[in-house]
């Protein structure tokens, strides 16, 4: 290797910044040597050989009081005809130094940049990216391998073994195996490469992937798979970085909407279910092409892929007939992890790429939830957090570091704008915000693809390309809720014909009256009925975990998925979607499954956290709860029959309710704060 201690000559004092790591080197030692002398993380593929570039750093310059060290350019040796070859190759920023390369002359100060880092943390692009910490399953590796030799006969992977042991003795952690693609590519590859090859190591010791030559670019893949929508990243395996994301539908659509009706199309089809699966790997491989293309790399660079999904998903994904999944008692195929090669799939990626499938945690809480769970680390709280990710079956998660509780609650589809007369899709033309004045009962509202509020100069303008179509998920959960805080809506969910006197909008509709928006836009009394149906499913599930946790209340909810990233969480707590907490701490966590699946692929660590985690994962089944009716029925109230919302009363001027006495002391307690509640 290049990095070889040059001479035993007089001590050289080395401190490493940001890891503060120092010690006492021989000079002429590179600095790359005297990192990994003293434990000091310096990426590096090409093993010293100044072709990758990735063990830049920067030389200190000035005094070091608190080190006594007086660090320059000159502290190193100079700029070697090396580093030189590189530079005009790729580019070397100013004062830059190979850390292969330069020698240590005296004592010196080293910066060592993030990008160079094993280890590094990938910068937040996003208030709700997580941090990660790089430590990738997969590690590319260049190495010189031993030429064939007559007096000494042995294998070419033999010969490869031997070099990775020697060349990388940090990385190698067991005897080198490889896959058999490895072996049949084996000899033309080494011979190409003038017995210099790249190889991607998998988990210190399996060979899935060789290259002639130097090979610094692999990426690996992060995939939510939706019942809806399917979302890729594909990342740089070795600096972490995102360099494409795509997304599509999942094409399993055309076999029904919602997860159940795809669960039935494979008891209505024999073998429907692997029709569906063929979908699906179809759309994963368009999706996972793509991104390749987007970052200007080949399938075939594709080494590591790690899938999310629901277990409904998780089950078609793998090949696995749902069926279970769609009656009591709810039994999963698999409760662990998956690992299985991308080929098992018929992905067409690279032939060693391997698939890690998080865990499912219940029948119905699946592998994105871990990953929302990967994501929003409730386990590392002290305080108590609600995660909720609402689709057409909410997946709930509550607890704190000491325990964690997991259920699933049958919402159905009404969120998403389903089962609502005016509901849609949030697309342009759907109502997405709207506020209804408390005096006039007037509505105020905005179209998805308008930037005007519908009582601002240029809305009407604006609004003739798409029209006003309809009313999304978000939408519906704010209108019932301004609906209740002006007093149309009753507590119990009723559109009161009282009020009808004080404004048009309130229309007789045969026995039940409806709130008008617009002139194609009302909300009838079912869609009231849906929604609190939805919702109280909802509730139920997390006041059921709450109560096997002793929680009146929780101090942090996370809302995950699409969804959660569009609701007001303030209307969301006003309808009792979510329970009583102080505003500022509920977050719309967007696609913590996609950010849990990226952590996965980029930290193996991470991997072996969250499968431990979802074991300790206490799972309720809600079907089998005698309580869960009960709360169900309080639930239907708008927030809730007996809970007092005393953070949301702080916030919001709540109609007056009369709260059931089961609740009494909460009741008392909220009333000596000032409450406004009435006694029942
Ligand atoms: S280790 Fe690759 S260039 Fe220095």
């Amino acid at each position: 290797m290049a990095d070889d201690i040059a001479d035993g000559g007089s001590d050289i004092k080395i401190v490493f910044t940001p890891s503060g790591r120092q010690g006492h080197v021989p000079a002429g030692t590179t600095v790359l040597q005297a990192a990994r002398t003293l434990g000091v993380d310096i990426d590096s593929v090409c093993g010293g050989r100044a072709l990758c570039g990735r063990c830049q750093v920067d030389v200190g310059t000035g005094e070091f009081a608190k080190h006594g060290i007086t660090s320059g350019a000159d502290s190193l040796c100079g700029v070697t005809a090396v580093e030189t070859r590189y530079a005009d190759k790729k580019g070397l920023a100013d004062g830059r130094r190979l850390s292969c390369q330069s020698k240590l002359v005296s004592d010196v100060v080293i910066d060592v940049p993030p990008e160079s880092q094993v280890h590094n943390q990938l910068v937040r692009k996003a208030a709700d990216d997580r941090q990660i910490d790089m430590d990738p399953i997969i590690r590319l590796c260049l190495v010189e391998v031993r030429e064939p030799d007559m007096h000494e006969p042995s294998g070419d992977f033999r010969r490869l073994a031997e070099a990775l042991n020697e060349q990388w003795p940090d990385r190698v952690t067991g005897e080198i195996t490889c896959d058999l693609h490895i072996l049949q590519q084996l000899q033309p590859v080494l011979r190409e490469g003038k017995w210099q090859v790249t190889v991607a190591l998998r988990d210190g010791h399996h060979v899935i992937g060789i290259w002639p030559g130097l090979k610094d670019r692999v990426a690996g893949v992060a995939i939510d798979v939706g019942s809806t929508t399917m979302s890729a990243h594909l990342c740089d395996m070795v600096t972490g970085d995102v360099l494409a994301s795509t997304g599509a539908m999942n094409p399993q659509i055309r076999f029904g909407e919602d997860l159940m009706s795809r669960v039935s199309y494979g008891i209505m089809n024999p073998g429907g279910h692997l029709e569906m699966t063929d979908a699906v790997i179809d759309g994963l491989q368009k999706l996972i092409s793509g991104a390749a293309e987007q970052a200007d790399m080949a399938a075939e660079d594709v080494v590591e892929i790690v899938l999310v999904g629901n277990p409904v998903m998780h089950h078609l994904l793998l090949g696995i007939d749902p069926v279970e999944l769609g009656g009591a008692p709810f039994a999963l195929a698999v409760d662990t992890s998956v690992e299985l090669r991308a080929t098992e799939l018929g992905l067409a990626v690279n032939k060693g790429a391997r698939i890690y499938v998080l865990p499912c945690i219940a029948g119905h809480v699946g592998a994105d939830a871990a990953g929302v769970v990967l994501a929003e680390a409730p386990q590392k709280e002290e305080v108590n957090t609600l995660v909720v990710d609402v689709g057409t079956n909410a997946e709930i998660v509550v607890g704190n570091s000491q325990r964690l509780l997991a259920a699933s609650s049958p919402t159905g589809p009404a969120f998403e704008g389903a089962q609502i007369s005016s509901g849609q899709r949030a697309a342009p033309g759907a109502i997405e915000r709207i506020r209804i004045d408390a005096e006039t009962l007037e509505p105020r509202f905005r179209v998805i693809g308008v930037d005007q509020w519908s009582d601002e100069d240029g809305f009407d303008d604006a609004v003739k390309s798409t029209g006003i179509t309809g009313i999304c998920g978000s939408g519906i959960i704010e209108v019932l809720g301004e609906m209740y805080l002006s007093g149309i809506l009753s507590t119990d969910g009723v559109i009161d014909g009282d009020v009808a006197a004080r404004s048009p909008r309130i229309e007789e509709d045969g026995r039940t009256f409806s709130y008008r928006i617009s002139d194609n836009v009302v909300v009838t009394q079912n869609d009231v009925r849906a929604i609190q149906l939805a919702k109280a499913a909802l509730h139920a599930g997390f006041r059921l975990l709450m109560d096997k946790m002793e929680l009146k209340s929780v101090d942090r909810v996370v809302l995950a998925g699409a969804f959660g990233t569009h609701i007001d969480p303030k209307y969301a707590m006003v309808l009792g979607m979510i329970p009583d907490c102080e505003l500022e701490n509920v977050r719309a966590a967007g696609n913590s499954a996609g950010t849990g699946a990226r952590m996965a692929l980029l930290n193996k660590g991470a991997r072996r956290e969250i499968e431990d985690v979802v074991r300790h994962i206490e799972k309720i089944e809600t079907a089998v709860e005698a309580s869960f009716q009960d709360q169900f029925v309080k639930a239907m109230a708008i927030p809730h029959k007996s809970e007092p919302y005393e953070k949301l009363g702080t916030a919001v001027t709540l109609p007056e309710r009369i709260l059931t006495p089961d609740e009494a002391p909460a009741i008392e307690s909220g009333r000596r704060r000032g409450g406004r509640r009435r006694q029942a």
